[in-house]
């Protein structure tokens, strides 16, 4: 699958198969993230691979963050069932000291986003499905996870055989004119 194909017809996956993630894809995987591109090339990411079905189970029952879901009218983050049922959760995690802060900004969400990219293309690649899972009880999985306090955690990634593998077309995105100015913003 080429580049293009690949970010036309990647989808979040919400739902997996009970088929086993190959070790030698998971690898090939994680290699891909490794290469992806950091400030400074600090590489600030750090990942807990999590394949322990009660640890994933544990994982997904933390996904739901009532402050944020509730007003939305969601009982549960969509993404709740996949998160047990993918034979891998990938936790994406920065160490903000190894990143940059620029003006205040720091840098380590935007390595973390880049690193989520190269994974979700990957894994659609490989023929796996993953979707980004912004919204959790980091307090709880941080604990769950022995994930030290001075270490963000930013994202889980379930990592699986998609359930479904018609290619769907998505939410609707913006048109180029609503998010593209030439030569100067108008
Ligand atoms: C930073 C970020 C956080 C997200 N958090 C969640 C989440 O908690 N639960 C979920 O089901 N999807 C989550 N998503 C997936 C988006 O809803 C999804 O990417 C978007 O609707 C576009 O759909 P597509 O990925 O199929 O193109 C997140 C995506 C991003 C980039």
């Amino acid at each position: 699958m080429d580049l293009s194909e690949a970010v036309k017809t990647r989808r979040s996956v919400r739902r997996f198969s009970n088929q086993p993630v190959e070790e030698e894809k998971l690898q090939t995987l994680l290699e891909a993230v490794r290469m992806s591109p950091s400030w400074a090339n600090r590489q600030c990411w750090r990942f807990v691979v999590v394949r322990d079905q009660k640890t994933r189970e544990a994982v997904s029952e933390l996904s739901y963050v009532e402050a944020f879901f509730a007003p939305k009218g969601y009982k549960v983050n969509p993404a709740k069932k996949g998160l047990a049922e993918a034979p891998v959760v990938v936790v994406a995690c920065a160490d903000p000291t190894e990143s940059g802060v620029l003006w205040d900004q720091p840098y380590y969400m935007t390595d973390i986003g880049i690193a989520s990219q190269t994974l979700m293309l990957t894994a659609h690649s490989l023929g796996l499905g993953s979707v980004f899972v912004g919204v959790f009880d980091d307090k709880k999985m941080r604990e769950l996870l022995g994930i030290p306090e001075a270490i963000k955690i930013v994202g889980l990634f379930p990592v699986g055989y998609p359930q479904d593998n018609t290619v769907k077309e998505g939410p609707p995105r913006k048109q180029l004119n609503e998010i593209v100015h030439y030569e100067k913003w108008k």
